[in-house]
């Protein structure tokens, strides 16, 4: 597949495609300016982005609407155009539930639909509006659900998945790759004893060789092997980068070598949910 910075949809089982590279919009709510996330996505679709990642949970959702409908406006784009990810929290399992958070999603993007709806984790939480839930002692209120849906991946050289890959591509499913870039390693979730992803020696002197970054080619790997990857950045200039994956592709050999960095080490552990019934991480996919 010839995938190009103007056209780099790839195929779903149901007809419908997905663009292979997705702006990742989470970013710690207290941390995070006011606007950033709007100026974000409008400089992501501007560049040529067309995938957008993002969950009522963050917290920006409002903004990454506001952008997607200012480009509309301005005739960037049309909404068709465009591929928007929502997700449902974990205290919203329970199926009636279900529907009522994505109409409040449409409600604060101000959009009339999402292209697709993900549960965010696979372990549920107490139902409430409250989204983290603890009782008076501070322990988690977990809630039993009866999960049987499509669940995102974890994917980058140091976690490369490639058993669950061989079965997602026997099945025509596609992986959609959070954390592409080795996460921003906050220690509140994220398994910090891993070096950095970005530092890596190999990925730095591939980048050196094509004149790209570490994160480029750890972008392009995947891509390569038909994931769906969604960097997050805020960084105007980083945004332009990670999108700079279309005009250089890896050898065979360069690609196994970038496979034999594999740690099977995952960041994303969410350790302080490792007591849930359903936490996911113990499974050998
Ligand atoms: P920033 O938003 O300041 O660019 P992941 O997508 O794996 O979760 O990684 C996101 C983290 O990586 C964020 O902290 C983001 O920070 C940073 N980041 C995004 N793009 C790049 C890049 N091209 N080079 C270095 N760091 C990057």
């Amino acid at each position: 597949m010839n995938l190009t910075a103007a056209n780099h949809r790839i195929p779903l089982s149901d007809g419908n495609s997905i663009p292979i590279i997705g702006l990742g919009t989470y970013s710690e709510p207290k941390l995070t300016p006011k606007g950033m996330c709007l100026t974000s996505v409008k400089i992501a679709i501007d560049v040529g982005y067309r995938h957008i990642d993002g969950a009522y949970i963050y917290k920006s959702e409002h903004e990454v609407g506001q952008a997607i409908r200012e480009k509309i406006a301005e005739g960037k784009v049309k909404r068709e155009d465009i591929f928007y990810c929502g997700k449902l929290w974990a205290t919203n399992h329970e199926p009636e539930r279900v529907r009522p958070c994505l109409e409040k999603t449409l409600e604060v993007l101000q959009l009339d639909y999402v292209d697709l709806y993900i549960i965010e984790i696979p372990m549920a939480f107490k139902p409430g509006d409250e989204f983290y839930p603890r009782d008076e002692n501070g322990k988690w209120l977990y809630h039993k659900t009866n999960l049987c849906a499509t669940w995102e991946v974890e994917c980058h050289p140091y976690f490369i998945q490639t058993k669950l890959l061989k079965f997602c591509q026997k099945h025509d499913i596609v992986i959609v790759a959070y954390s592409p870039l080795g996460t921003s390693r906050n220690p509140a979730w994220v398994n910090v004893s891993l070096p950095p992803l970005l530092k890596d020696e190999l990925l730095n002197s591939l980048g050196k060789k094509y004149k790209k970054t570490a994160a480029q080619v750890a972008l392009r790997f995947n891509i390569q092997r038909g994931l769906v990857v969604i960097p997050k950045s805020f960084n105007p200039e980083r945004i332009k980068e990670n999108f700079q994956i279309f005009d250089f592709s890896l050898t065979e050999e360069e690609m196994k070598s970038i496979e034999a960095l594999d740690k099977n080490a995952r960041l994303v552990e969410l350790l302080m949910w490792r007591d849930h019934p359903e936490y996911p991480f113990n499974e050998e996919y």
